[in-house]
């Protein structure tokens, strides 16, 4: 067992972070919060009008601040945006106010699980595979180095991940 208050999920789009993370919470009775959610509630906006308005980087600003103010917080399971550990700031403070779980899912995965989401301003694109691609190739190194787990969520039901996460804590 870890001794570590918070558990941080991190993953790409379509991983199943906020799923499992909610799942997760059920189980071992911990608080679950989603960062995206937050930020959406705070706005009063949701993400595309964010990204519309603000444009990504005013998106990134909210998204480290929310995150900052969460992880000062003892108990929680949060849910990360799959973009978070792109801001350095972001990833020293997930590295130290919790343990990091990785939640891996491969880009075919992601694509079909993200296929009808319209709420991804990201993915928005002629070629959203192309975007998928190219994304988990910057971050899959992120998100390596920062995790103390690294767990496969492909073709697998959120139970079993879930299941598979508590072992290994
Ligand atoms: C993003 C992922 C999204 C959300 C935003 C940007 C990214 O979160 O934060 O659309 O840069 O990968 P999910 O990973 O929960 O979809």
């Amino acid at each position: 067992m870890f001794v570590c208050d918070n558990l941080i999920l991190v993953g790409p789009m379509g991983a199943g972070k906020t799923t499992i993370g909610r799942l997760l919470s059920q189980s071992l009775g911990m608080t679950f919060m989603d960062s995206d959610k937050v930020i959406e509630e705070r706005a009063g906006a949701n993400i595309p009008w964010i990204f519309d308005v603000e444009g990504e980087e005013g998106f990134r600003r909210r998204e480290e601040q929310t995150i900052d103010e969460l992880t000062q917080q003892s108990g929680i399971i949060l849910a990360t945006g799959g973009g978070a550990v792109t801001r350095e700031a972001n990833r020293k403070v997930l590295g130290q106010r919790g343990v990091v779980i990785y939640l891996h899912a491969t880009v075919e995965q992601q694509i079909e699980r993200t296929a009808k989401d319209k709420n991804r301003p990201l993915l928005q694109t002629a070629n959203p595979a192309e975007v998928l691609n190219r994304l988990f190739a910057q971050r899959d190194p992120l998100y390596r180095e920062l995790a103390t787990l690294i767990i496969n969520t492909d073709r697998r039901s959120p139970r079993s991940v879930v299941n598979e996460i508590i072992k290994k804590l």
